[in-house]
């Protein structure tokens, strides 16, 4: 079960996989970061659809095409933003994880590549996501087989460590 979640280092927009998650905002309207980049690559079509959706609930998913990416779909999801921890921001990124995956799940998706939601411009603490993270991945992936590969894609070495870290203790305890 633990080989199927995969830490690497790169940019998710590169990355061919069924599908690329995006760590967008609740408009989905695109922005910068990752969501920036991710509709940099797909292309205007992405936009033109996503202006379909009518937004999208904070750890709630809604799943377009791929465009000019790599990867055929794209999940959007909005991160929570931190606010110390006492807003119920766990639960918010554990379902960000859990929903994409349910989303992939019902596209038929086999390989689902997440970028580290919430730790940019949402300042959700870093260690803390990736455990989150992590746990949310691996739970999902023990009870639903069809699922063959989970990655993160990590935009720097300081997010791989953590991510790896989180799955390294994980597996430790298991
Ligand atoms: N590939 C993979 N990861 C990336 C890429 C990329 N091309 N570009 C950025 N990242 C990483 C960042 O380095 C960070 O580790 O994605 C992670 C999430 O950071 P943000 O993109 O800032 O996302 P988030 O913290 O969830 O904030 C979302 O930012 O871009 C806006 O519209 C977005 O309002 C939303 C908010």
């Amino acid at each position: 079960m633990m080989g199927r979640l995969e830490i690497i280092l790169g940019d998710i927009t590169k990355q061919t996989a069924d599908a690329i998650v995006n760590a967008a905002n609740c408009s989905l309207l695109g922005g910068g970061g990752v969501d920036g980049a991710i509709h940099r690559a797909a292309g205007p079509e992405l936009l033109k659809e996503c202006r379909t959706l009518n937004g999208c609930e904070t750890g709630k998913a809604k799943i377009t095409k791929g465009y000019r990416l790599p990867a055929k779909y794209v999940i959007h999801t909005p991160g929570p933003i931190w606010h110390g921890g006492s807003r119920g921001e766990d639960g918010l990124l554990e379902s960000c994880y859990r929903s994409c995956l349910e989303l992939a799940l019902e596209n038929n998706c086999k390989t689902v590549d997440f970028p580290s939601i919430s730790t940019g411009v949402y300042h959700f603490p870093l260690e803390r996501a990736a455990k989150i993270a992590v746990a949310s991945i691996l739970a999902f992936l023990s009870e639903h087989v069809e699922i063959e590969r989970v990655r993160m894609v990590c935009f720097d070495e300081r997010t791989k460590a953590a991510y790896q870290r989180a799955l390294d203790d994980f597996e430790v305890s298991a």
